[in-house]
């Protein structure tokens, strides 16, 4: 067999194990895994040795360019797509809202066009409901267009975002009725506005300044609402997606209800495996707003275990950039500050430092929860998530040990600051293949802006 390229002795993770091994690709696709692939003259090679070589990452949860708190995120489809390559993700999903009377198709539209042109790697949105009674005869069609995941807020009321729970249930309905999944955020926006309102006082904001952001947000603000929509999907037998998962309790809610055989899956994301809520003590704790709030370490413990035990499926980012001049709307009100932070270039390094390296998760498992499991249950596996032959050549190299600073100045996102600033992490891509071709050559992005391509869907969940 004649290769284009080939992935030469690194310690190859494919569904069926991990060997050292050799990768060939023929134009886009996965040709051959195996020892001593034989190679052409014409054949790329490209050394492997001493490397781990996993599937492309999949970032399932990440708004680009989002009109959100009053100001627009800062990372767009070119900065956002060259940092995650340079983390070794080649796929992510956005979120596709409408905004002002928009129709599901024309919040897909829009989507389409903010990527269209500046996309590095592939890339699909889930399509956000945000006005049941409009929306709702529109899912249908949007499942026809190849869109297969929905989502609804349980708070944003502000942004008319939010969605009740006769929203939930009807969506769920349709879910079941159509073999498509619903995303959730789960919070429980009455009592949340509740607590913000008692403690908004010109008083406990200058004693406490965004130490209230931590204050209002107790765990059973997530649970609750994970308990109520968990509900909705066994009695209806909609798939249920948990986003962006931070609490204990909220994972044991999810373990038990899967052991009912309830169709609900679950995501975590990166920075609440490894942040807690002791961030608000620093002086620039405002700019770790983000939404849910970071949780206790105790919580960050039972996220990692679900990771293990399986309750929970998915790490992802929820990356919504917003730069220091933007954090400083806040000017001490902490409602004010603009929710969300970086974190597509820094996904994968954070998982294996945090995760592989110390233990918790093994490799495989991380190759699990970044790269199969996402790509199973949004519906783009056996196209991405492994390596396997017939897949995209979608596939990251990195070496186990060598660390990188992470330093803004020098990394790929538009953000002015990191969550994990300063730390030293392993696991950033030496070489990103995207479809076969070379994205990331040397930890640097060499591939083109506007390559990536969009990625019909016909299948979500693991009932999909
Ligand atoms: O703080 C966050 N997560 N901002 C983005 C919006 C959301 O809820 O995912
Ligand atoms: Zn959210
Ligand atoms: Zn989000």
């Amino acid at each position: 067999m004649r290769f284009d390229t080939v992935v030469r002795g690194g310690n190859v993770v494919t569904p069926r194990g991990t060997s050292v091994a050799d990768v060939g690709i023929s134009g886009e696709k996965i040709a051959a895994i195996g020892p001593d692939l034989e190679a052409s003259p014409a054949t790329k090679l490209i050394d492997a040795t001493g490397h781990h070589v996993i599937p492309g990452v999949l970032d399932v949860h990440v708004h680009l360019e989002l009109p959100f708190c009053g100001t627009v995120s800062a990372d767009d489809y070119r900065t956002g797509t060259r940092a995650g390559a340079r983390g070794g993700v080649t796929t992510l999903i956005d979120f596709a809202i409408p905004y002002a009377n928009d129709s599901l198709a024309q919040a897909a539209d829009n989507w389409m066009a903010k990527a269209e042109g500046k996309a590095l790697i592939d890339y699909t949105f889930h399509i956000c409901i945000t006005r049941y009674n409009e929306h709702r005869d529109q899912i249908k069609g949007m499942v026809d267009r190849g869109f297969t995941t929905f989502k609804e807020f349980m708070i944003y009321e502000s942004e008319g975002w939010q969605s009740d729970d006769r929203a939930l249930f009807g969506t769920l309905e349709k879910m079941k009725e159509y073999g498509t999944m619903l995303l959730v955020h789960a919070e429980s926006s009455r009592v949340l506005d509740e607590l913000i309102a008692r403690h908004h006082t010109p008083e406990l904001m200058k004693q406490y300044g965004a130490r209230l952001h931590r204050m209002t947000r107790p765990n059973f603000i997530e649970s609750e609402a994970i308990q109520r929509v968990v509900t909705w999907s066994e009695v209806t037998g909609g798939q249920l997606y948990i986003v962006h998962m931070s609490t204990a309790e909220g994972t044991e809610i999810v373990k038990a209800a899967q052991k009912r055989g309830v169709p609900v899956l679950a995501e975590t994301c990166a920075q609440y495996l490894v942040l807690d809520d002791s961030v608000f003590d620093r002086d620039d704790g405002h700019l770790f707003a983000c939404c849910p709030q970071l949780k206790k370490p105790a919580d960050s413990e039972r996220l990692w275990q679900g990771l293990k035990g399986g309750e929970v499926s998915v790490i992802s980012t929820d990356t919504c950039t917003f730069n220091r001049d933007q954090k400083a709307m806040w000017e001490g009100d902490w409602t004010k500050i603009p929710m969300g932070m970086p974190g597509l270039e820094t996904l994968m390094p954070v998982t294996y430092t945090h995760g592989v390296l110390k233990n918790r998760i093994s490799l495989d498992e991380m190759v699990m929860k970044l790269c199969t499991n996402p790509a199973k249950i949004m519906g783009l596996y056996p196209r991405k998530g492994a390596i396997e032959v017939g897949a995209d050549a979608d596939i990251a190299i990195f070496h186990p040990n060598t660390t990188m600073k992470v330093e803004c100045a020098t990394m790929e996102t538009n953000a002015d600051w990191s969550p994990f600033q300063g730390w030293d992490l392993a696991g950033f891509a030496r070489t990103t293949l995207s479809r076969g071709e070379v994205i990331v050559d040397d930890y640097a992005v060499v591939g083109k802006e506007g390559r990536g391509q969009w990625l019909p869907r016909t299948s979500a969940g693991l009932k999909g």
